[in-house]
């Protein structure tokens, strides 16, 4: 079955894709650079499918080893390139890193296949829409300006795919724009795996319930919404991933949209703050100690995607609901208290 080249495969989406493209009968090759995963991730993914994938080493920002990899590799018949720098918070205070990173590996890659046909999975964002105007919010929705480096990596890169799918047709792409990707495998055997302190909800949620934490701060109780807490689409990291190999397969089947197209990837189901906390205590049995605090700056109040063009043209749809979400999750968060991983 046909190679798909996975950058940052031993990364958080990425490792559960490589099982998911395992499982439809791809061969997925892994390159990351460890900058934000752990070489043990490969052990992980073997015990669940059996062999252990290929994985090579690099920064896809060495244009020359980027050349090297895919003049060693002809046979490369796809690519979903996950590699990048994403804490929001660490862009505002390192924009360079951000913009060096995320451009460099993506434009490296494109680069390596001017000459080429080659179908190209990109990861984007639901933070391309900023607060949206209608919900739920649908791809045709006007990109918002974007609130900080990396989500500005994001709306340009999206920019750089298009305009070059649009001059040089060996580019066949689409941009999945993910929603909030939470919860791990079904094994426990991979998840997420934060850097220092959590910034994201779900991790700070098992880390507080496995006593990492002493309490998790609600950022705000007092928007526009039903019970005062901002409201997000979780979509469960299996589903995503799956929905990678649905673009991978429609790409291979030949995309009637043209060679440039986006997708929205989440569930279509809003869920408060509030709402995921007691959804966690439910599906995991742990009572958290919460509270609540001031808005966190620069916050989207509601956002929740509307799923009918990845259902309709994709042939995706979310699988998995909020108590797959968090008892996964927290299986993952007890797994890996066990058996540590960095
Ligand atoms: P992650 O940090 O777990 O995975 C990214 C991987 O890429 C890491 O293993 C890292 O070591 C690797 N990497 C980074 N720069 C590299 C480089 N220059 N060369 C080689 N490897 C490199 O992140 P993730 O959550 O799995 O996210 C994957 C992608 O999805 C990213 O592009 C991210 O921006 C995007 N995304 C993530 C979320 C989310 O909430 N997790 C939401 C929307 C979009
Ligand atoms: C979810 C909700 C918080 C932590 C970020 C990026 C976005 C995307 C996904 C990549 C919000 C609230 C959180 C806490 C809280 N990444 N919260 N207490 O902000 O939707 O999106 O990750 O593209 O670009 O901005 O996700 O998990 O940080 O927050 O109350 O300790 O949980 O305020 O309402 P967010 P998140």
């Amino acid at each position: 079955m046909s190679k798909i080249l996975v950058t940052g495969g031993t990364g958080y989406i990425g490792s559960h894709t490589v099982v998911e493209l395992h499982k439809a009968g791809y061969t997925p090759i892994l390159v990351d650079n460890l900058s934000n995963s752990s070489i043990k991730i490969l052990d992980q993914i073997e015990k669940i499918i059996g062999v252990k994938p290929e994985f090579y080493e690099f920064d896809l920002c060495d244009n020359e080893k980027v050349n090297d990899f895919i003049g060693k590799h002809p046979d490369i018949a796809g690519i979903i390139h996950f590699a990048a720098s994403k804490a929001v918070g660490e862009s505002v205070q390192n924009p360079l890193k951000y913009y060096h990173n995320n451009f460099f590996s993506l434009i490296n890659l494109l680069e390596a296949y001017r000459e080429k046909p080659i179908n190209f999975v990109f990861s984007s964002s639901c933070t391309v829409y900023g607060e949206p105007d209608v919900l739920p919010v649908n791809e045709a929705a006007p990109v918002k300006k974007a609130t900080s480096p990396y989500g500005n990596t994001k709306q340009i890169a999206e920019e750089i795919l298009e305009e070059t799918a649009k001059a040089n047709s060996n580019y066949n792409v689409i941009a999945l724009r993910y929603f909030n990707p939470v919860g791990a495998h079904e094994s426990a055997l991979i998840g997420e795996l934060p850097n220092g302190v959590p910034a994201n909800l779900l991790p700070f949620i098992t880390q507080t319930a496995i006593g990492k934490r002493e309490k998790i701060t609600v950022f705000g109780n007092d928007y526009d919404t039903p019970d005062g807490s901002a409201i997000r689409d979780y979509i469960h990291v299996v589903d995503l991933a799956k929905a990678h190999v649905a673009a991978i397969k429609l790409l291979e089947k030949g995309n009637p949209n043209g060679n440039y197209d986006i997708f929205n990837v989440g569930t279509g189901n809003g869920y408060s703050v509030l709402e995921a906390i007691h959804a966690f205590e439910k599906a995991s049995g742990q009572k958290l100690n919460y509270e609540f605090g001031p808005r966190r700056e620069g916050d989207i109040i509601k956002v929740w995607g509307d799923v009918n063009k990845s259902t309709k043209e994709l042939g995706w749809t979310a699988q998995l609901g909020i108590d797959e979400m968090m008892a996964s999750a927290w299986e993952w968060e007890k797994y890996l208290h066990e058996n540590p991983i960095q």
